[in-house]
């Protein structure tokens, strides 16, 4: 299978984390969200540990809170110690009502207003990843009127494309997100930043894509920062405490996509970041990193009921299932990849090749297009295997249908409701 808390149990049913998928869906019903405590768990060590062993003090992973946000899962980051980004006042909300210590968050976003920057101050972020001109402008007078100093890092574009798809790759120069080196507008922000009585810079971020399953993508980065940090040093004798390399590595959703390792990426990684310090003679500045679905991604499968199988007599076949693009939208935005399987039926050979069709009334609402399936019959659980990331909070209402609920899995054995099934009075609550 593709992850190791993947596999198929005595009855030919799907298990995750050794449970079994199909009796949790008859226990809680479909659309669900499973997910797997240990394996998330598990995946914040792996970075936690790695960075710690081989960047330099100060380094750290923080949770992409994009990836999953609901208040269960700022609990589990905090219990693991991880810091977190942030890229709305929703998220702040749900990890400041999880009891999240803010001092470890990371406030993002490319267009935060006056009353977010405001909400985001009063309620202690400790970093703000400032994006523009005018939001500096906004932070340093939000702070001045507090009374206080605000720590912010300077999100910067390096001008790489990592070769993953254009929707996804954010740190190019011509993008919406950041401020570009090569122009020499990121130098001026810089030093105007200096001036400023009421924020406090301690370095730099930039994110260059997602589903980057070898480091030297990351060292590229580095290399482009480290190379504009060591011009500070140079021209302002400013030294940068913090280097900010943005989203995590990998994952794979797919048999096809490559296995990877991150703890030996996160070993590579460094010895470049040792080496390029070394080079431009630059104080190793501590390095984060921004993971979400490397965090989350294997943790979760989505469990689905069969409705109809449709075939197009010369064309195709469809399965349609209980639930699509808004517990999914990802094939719709992205056409992202997808393993799906019959979870009841999962020791068998696949004999069937389907397109999944959501519920909704759009043509575009699939879930995954010409995937091979043993062929179902209504009822039938139909899983989704590596939802864990931007599945659920990307989750929207579409057609009013209510979002699926989240159940956590143990390793022992028990299960519990991390977020409750929403019910068609939640859909007309804010209805007037
Ligand atoms: C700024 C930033 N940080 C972190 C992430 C998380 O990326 P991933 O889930 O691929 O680790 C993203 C995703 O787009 C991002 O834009």
């Amino acid at each position: 299978m593709l992850h190791t808390n993947l596999s198929v149990n005595e009855k030919g049913h799907l298990t995750l984390a050794g449970q079994d998928v199909c009796a949790l869906a008859d226990k809680y019903s479909t659309p669900l969200f499973l997910m797997d405590e240990e394996r998330i768990r598990n995946n914040c060590r792996t970075y936690i540990g790695a960075m710690k062993e081989f960047f330099p003090a100060g380094s750290r992973p923080l949770f992409a809170s994009k990836s999953c946000c609901f208040k269960r899962i700022y609990e589990i980051m905090a219990e693991e110690g991880m810091g977190i980004d942030l890229v709305s006042p929703g998220e702040l909300y749900t990890a400041a009502a999880a009891g999240f210590p803010l001092e470890n968050a990371f406030f993002h976003g490319n267009n935060k207003t006056d009353r977010d920057i405001e909400y985001a101050i009063d309620s202690g972020v400790g970093y703000f990843v400032c994006d523009n001109l005018e939001e500096l402008n906004s932070i340093n007078e939000t702070a001045g009127k507090k009374g206080i100093v605000q720590n912010i890092l300077l999100r910067l574009s390096p001008g790489i494309d990592p070769h993953t798809q254009k929707k996804i790759s954010t740190g190019k120069v011509d993008s919406k997100f950041g401020t570009a080196i090569e122009t020499g507008q990121a130098k001026e922000l810089c030093k105007y930043a200096l001036t400023l009585d009421n924020v406090c810079l301690k370095g730099f971020h930039c994110h260059i894509g997602s589903q980057i399953f070898e480091y030297d993508s990351f060292a590229n980065a580095a290399e482009i920062m480290l190379t504009f940090i060591a011009e500070l040093w140079r021209d302002l004798g400013f030294e940068t405490d913090i280097l900010n390399l943005g989203g995590g590595f990998g994952v794979r959703y797919v048999e096809s996509d490559p296995f990877i390792d991150y703890r030996e990426n996160i070993k590579g990684l460094a010895g470049e970041i040792d080496r390029l310090c070394a080079a431009l003679s630059v104080k190793k500045p501590a390095i984060l990193m921004e993971p979400g679905r490397s965090i989350v991604a294997d943790s979760g499968v989505t469990v689905y009921s069969v409705g109809s199988v449709k075939t197009i007599t010369g064309y195709k076949s469809y399965v349609s299932i209980d639930g699509g693009m808004p517990d999914n939208p990802r094939f719709a935005l992205y056409e992202s990849d997808y393993t799906a399987l019959i979870a009841n039926k999962a020791d068998r050979e696949p004999d069937l090749v389907a397109t999944i069709a959501g519920r909704c009334c759009e043509s575009g609402d699939i879930i995954q297009e010409d995937v091979s399936l043993v062929t179902p019959e209504r009822g039938d659980y139909l899983a989704v295997l590596v939802t864990g990331a931007y599945n659920f909070s990307m989750a929207s209402n579409y057609n009013r249908i209510p979002r699926p609920p989240v159940v956590m899995i143990k390793g022992d054995g028990s299960d519990y409701v991390a977020v409750k099934r929403e019910t068609y009075e939640d859909l007309i609550r804010n209805d007037i």
